[in-house]
């Protein structure tokens, strides 16, 4: 049966490697809708595709929410590449304390025995802060070391989710409403088709900074998150997904 089971994640990974265009994906089996320890598992296979490609003095830019929280929960020292530094990929997107970037980041870098440095910014930010803060030295440095990181790893969520969950106002929702909006990754929103309807606005990556040079992994999982993975990976941001088993089979099925 054990036998059976993992040919079986084999051939999710497969089907899901073609249909998204993808380098790498890794199913764990369950689904974190139900079990909240398949959310554990993803951040443990995250950690453990994380040791197979980083060399040393990497730098890994990270985003929040309690998927990457359960990937810091995971994390073991990075004895095989020294010198690593975790930085926050964005600016603050509306999130709680414990579901900041800052916050996992800084718990990643403690277990990984890596180095770290965290973005202070206001949330959200006007135009004319954001104008100002991106000309504070300090500021420049972090973000220049942002993006030149050669590793992101990020979540993705269901846009009405997210928009709830930052408390977006009310003109937001509505746009996120009106532009059908499915998935959200790094304070993006996404429709179906993969179209950008709204953006967050905060200093720090912005998907045009994503490049092929770099290892973008996506942590996603859940049966209620297919719809939203599948938009994000629309025009493909990212090269590797890990996930779950309840994700991979909806988004198999019916997406
Ligand atoms: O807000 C940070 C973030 O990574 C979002 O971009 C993403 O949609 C969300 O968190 C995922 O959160 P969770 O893992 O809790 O579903």
């Amino acid at each position: 049966d054990f036998i059976k089971e993992v040919s079986g994640i084999r051939v999710l990974e497969k089907q899901l490697r073609e249909k998204l265009n993808l380098d790498h994906v890794v199913v764990v089996p369950g689904d974190s809708d139900e079990l909240p320890w398949v959310k554990q598992e993803m951040g443990r296979a995250c950690v453990h595709y994380l040791k197979s490609i980083l060399v040393s003095d990497s730098i890994i830019a990270i985003t929040g929410g309690t998927t990457m929280a359960a990937v810091a929960e995971m994390m073991t020292p990075l004895t095989g590449s020294p010198n690593c530094l975790f930085v926050p990929a964005r600016g603050g997107l509306g999130e709680r304390v414990e579901n900041q970037a800052n916050t996992i980041c800084a718990e990643m870098a403690k277990k990984a025995k890596g180095d770290y440095r965290l973005l202070y910014v206001p949330d959200p930010l006007s135009e004319k802060t954001y104008q100002s803060i991106t000309s504070e030295p300090s500021i420049i440095e972090i973000l220049n070391l942002i993006k030149g990181s050669d590793t992101v790893i990020h979540g993705i969520g269901n846009a009405l989710t997210m928009a709830e969950r930052r408390k977006a106002s009310p003109e937001q929702v509505e746009k996120i409403k009106q532009g059908q909006a499915v998935g959200e990754a790094f304070g993006y929103y996404f429709n179906q088709q993969g179209e950008i309807v709204h953006k967050v606005r905060t200093v720090g990556l912005q998907l045009e900074d994503l490049s092929d040079s770099q290892h973008v992994i996506a942590v996603a999982g859940g049966e209620s998150k297919a719809q939203a993975i599948a938009s994000y990976f629309k025009p493909a941001k990212s090269n590797v997904l890990i996930t779950d088993e309840g994700a991979a089979q909806k988004l198999l099925r019916e997406i």
